[in-house]
């Protein structure tokens, strides 16, 4: 925290900038062993089959290999890892080096150790792979239904009734491509074995996951493995779950007896970790003709692999968003010869959003109602599902705000009635609703220190994976404890810290807030009593003396530096421990979560519904005559309960928007149909959102606190810039062009006359 300062508002700025500016930032690949190899992945290229032969032979005499583990050599010693919806860590239960069968193009198949990493690049070109190939279905729409595998339904009430009675139906089907995980910072890997103890560097999103999974995969007991994760160049959902790469890379390592380092290749990021499954909604609304909601149906089927089953559709939540009347909501996941899709920014809900939000636009159009005015018709004043009143609902202040910011006032509503006369664009004006659940996290445990030079170190095995967490929970040490932000250490990011659970679902903050809060809170009840004890003369009478700048204020006058109240204690320091067990979760829960398991508290309680919620509005300028859109601005306000650390979460909210427009215009994995593979897979052939294209993002929170919130008073803040973002793209290009485009990404020859 060196040089760091409290700007005027009270807002500490980011307090790894500039670590992480001048490259002092440790990321894994950037961590060093003496004495390290170097390892290189090959991959299989083909989609599905079983090898018959693994050649080696020219790949062995390259200079410096080490080792070459295949499946042929890692039988029995690596042992299977449970999948996440298995109770385990793992992204996939598919051990891509437990045998020779092929399951998806990209499958790493084989792992090479060399003395540098040319060396081992060098020798992986050099495997072959010889197989009896299968054929391999990859696309998710040309498989067969029946193969389908229904992962959730939910009805309440008749909606296919309510068809039959309703003055407006809109019956649509929508399409998400698939997208690619690609953070600034690939995946990696760094182990180290002492003896019998493993050390893993890892950019992961749950170091004390990852520490189990670890331990069980290779063997050994949980307390022989540390994991570190001290700086994550993005993650998004992808470096959530432990990966195979990391295990074998780790046992590589307990081979050689040597440190190994791994880093995986742009290219490779595709197939060894999760995507964003391609998905296909159809949605029926029916309404009254004044707009009034009578009924929602969405029926949603997502790609899936052949290995695990991981529901991803998102409708349990989408089926709460607006007083619909009655719902009916099925999911299936589409069995693919795919590696295992799964996390990314707000899994669940993006692609549902866009669907419905999308639709709701349809139905306005429809009713002739402003599309703003037609969801402020249809606010619930309970949750529709569980009849829970909401733990703070905001949406229409949102929608409110937002359009005033936006000028929504202004909006012409008939299509391409609106143009730039400058650039000679047709403008659109899109909105869209956002909302997220508020999960209430896990056990989270912290411990903070106070040291005889008066800094105070708070700890605790919560991650960063870019957020801003550190900043979040700095600002809060400074603000609780009235500490001066240069003494004030946040360690986060290694599984020997105190229980903290994965960063994900939005409630990382939030958690490791509550236990930061509470660990502040006994560690100032504690600086009372002893300066109560060591300057007798001085003593505050109880609850009364203060904090102010790093120092207890007795009522006496007297202002003791926190420091010096450490130097009175043995061992120069006082330590305290502070934990926040979020309602509903029970003491078997917390051993779980103890044990590595993953535990978080849902978003309904027993007395509340907890949600986030937001709204979308966005400009874009179409170029009738190419049919090129831009998104000329965007205004988003959030409704996300307590706020922690705006800066750090606008910062957040803004890339959320910005992923949708890459999500609307740009952004899809091509599958190559014939081989089965996913093509295009890195940074020079995925198209994503690029400064250039960024549109001006205004961000705005709104911020009362809900009547059910727990002591906390946060509901959710991470993920909810990118839901929604999507649909408001989608319905300004309408807006602009009469072209209802329900398949993603919007592309040029979408819009223009063939
Ligand atoms: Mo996130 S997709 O909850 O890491």
């Amino acid at each position: 925290m060196t040089g760091a300062r409290t700007p005027p508002e009270g807002r500490l700025p980011r307090v790894d900038a500039r670590d992480k500016v001048t490259g002092a930032a440790e990321y894994t690949y950037d961590h060093s062993e003496p004495g390290q190899l170097h390892a290189a992945l090959v991959c299989a290229t083909f989609a599905r089959g079983v090898l018959r032969d693994i050649r080696t032979a020219a790949a062995e005499v390259v200079p410096g290999v080490r080792l070459i583990l295949t499946h042929r050599d890692t039988r029995g010693a690596v042992g299977p890892g449970l999948a996440l919806m298995d109770g385990g860590q793992f992204h996939t239960s598919f051990d891509p080096l437990a045998g020779p069968e092929v399951r998806y193009h990209g499958q790493m198949v084989a792992l090479v150790v060399a003395d540098t990493p040319e060396q081992a690049e060098q020798a992986a070109a050099l495997v072959e792979l010889t197989a009896e190939e299968l054929p391999a279905q990859v696309d998710p729409y040309a498989a067969d239904e029946a193969d389908d595998i229904e992962v959730f339904a939910l009805r309440r009430g008749d909606p296919a009734g309510a068809v039959t009675h309703a003055d407006l139906v809109v019956e649509a089907t929508y399409e998400t491509a698939a997208q690619l995980h690609q953070p600034i910072e690939p995946y990696a890997t760094n182990a180290r074995w002492s003896g019998d103890r493993l050390t893993v560097w890892s950019p992961t999103q749950w170091v004390v996951g990852e520490k189990h999974g670890l331990a069980a995969a290779l063997g050994v007991e949980p307390d022989q493995v540390r994991v570190i994760s001290r700086h994550v160049g993005g993650a998004f959902g992808g470096k959530a779950l432990t990966l195979w790469h990391t295990v074998y890379t780790a046992e590589a390592a307990r081979r050689l007896r040597r440190p190994v380092r791994l880093g995986v290749r742009r290219g490779q990021m595709a197939t060894l970790g999760s995507f964003r499954p391609a998905s296909r909604h159809r949605v029926r609304l029916a309404a009254r003709r004044d707009g009034t909601l009578l009924g929602y149906e969405h029926a949603c089927r997502t790609q899936g692999s052949r290995s695990d089953v991981l529901p991803l559709g998102g409708t349990a939540l989408s089926a709460r968003l607006y007083r619909f009347g009655a719902v009916a909501v099925r999911e299936h996941v589409v069995p693919t010869d795919v590696i295992t899709p799964g996390f990314m920014r707000a899994p669940l809900e993006f692609p549902t959003s866009f669907a419905l939000e999308c639709a709701i636009d349809e139905l306005a159009v429809a009713a002739g109602l402003d599309p703003v005015e037609l969801r402020r018709l249809n606010e619930p004043e309970v949750d529709p599902v569980d009849l829970l009143p909401f733990s703070g609902r905001n949406l229409p202040a949102c929608l409110d705000r937002g359009a005033e910011l936006f000028g929504w006032s202004r909006r012409q509503a008939p299509v391409g009635s609106m143009a730039d006369p400058r650039t000679g664009e047709t403008l659109g004006w899109g909105v869209a609703a956002a909302y997220y659940p508020g999960y209430g996290g896990g056990p989270t445990f912290c411990r903070a220190r106070l040291s005889g030079d008066g800094v105070v170190e708070i700890a605790l095995a919560a991650q960063d994976p870019g957020t801003g967490l550190r900043t979040a929970l700095a600002q809060l040490v400074v603000e609780r404890l009235r500490a001066d932000p240069r003494r004030v250490r946040i360690s986060l990011g290694d599984s020997d810290l105190p229980l903290a659970p994965m960063a994900a679902g939005s409630c990382s903050s939030a958690t490791a807030a509550a236990a930061v809060e509470d660990a502040a809170d006994r560690l100032l009840r504690r600086l009372r009593d002893l300066a109560r004890k060591h300057w007798p003369g001085q003593e505050p009478a109880p609850g009364q003396a203060v904090p102010d700048r790093h120092r207890i204020v007795t009522p006496g006058g007297t202002s003791i530096d926190f420091g010096e109240i450490a130097r009175r204690e043995d061992g120069q320091a006082v330590t305290v421990e502070g934990s926040w067990i979020p309602e509903g979760l029970t003491p078997g829960m917390v051993a779980d979560a103890r044990a590595g398991r993953f535990v978080q508290a849902h978003e309904t309680t027993p007395t509340a519904y907890r949600a986030s919620y937001g709204a979308h509005f966005a400009e874009v300028g179409v170029d009738r005559v190419t049919g090129r859109v831009r998104v000329r601005r965007m205004v988003g306000v959030f409704d996300v309960g307590r706020v922690l650390h705006a800066a750090m979460l606008k910062n957040q909210l803004r890339g959320g928007m910005l992923w949708g427009v890459g999500h609307a215009l740009m952004e899809q994995l091509h599958v190559d149909k014939e081989h089965g593979r996913f093509m295009g897979v890195d940074l020079g052939s995925y198209h994503i959102l690029t400064h250039a294209d960024a549109p001006a993002v205004e961000v705005e929170l709104v911020t009362p606190p809900g009547p059910h919130a727990d002591p906390v008073g946060a509901r959710g803040a991470g993920e909810i810039g990118v839901v929604g973002s999507s649909a408001a793209v989608a319905n300004a290009v309408f807006h602009a062009t009469g072209r209802r485009i329900r398949r993603l990404p919007i592309r040029a020859h979408d819009l223009v006359d063939q």
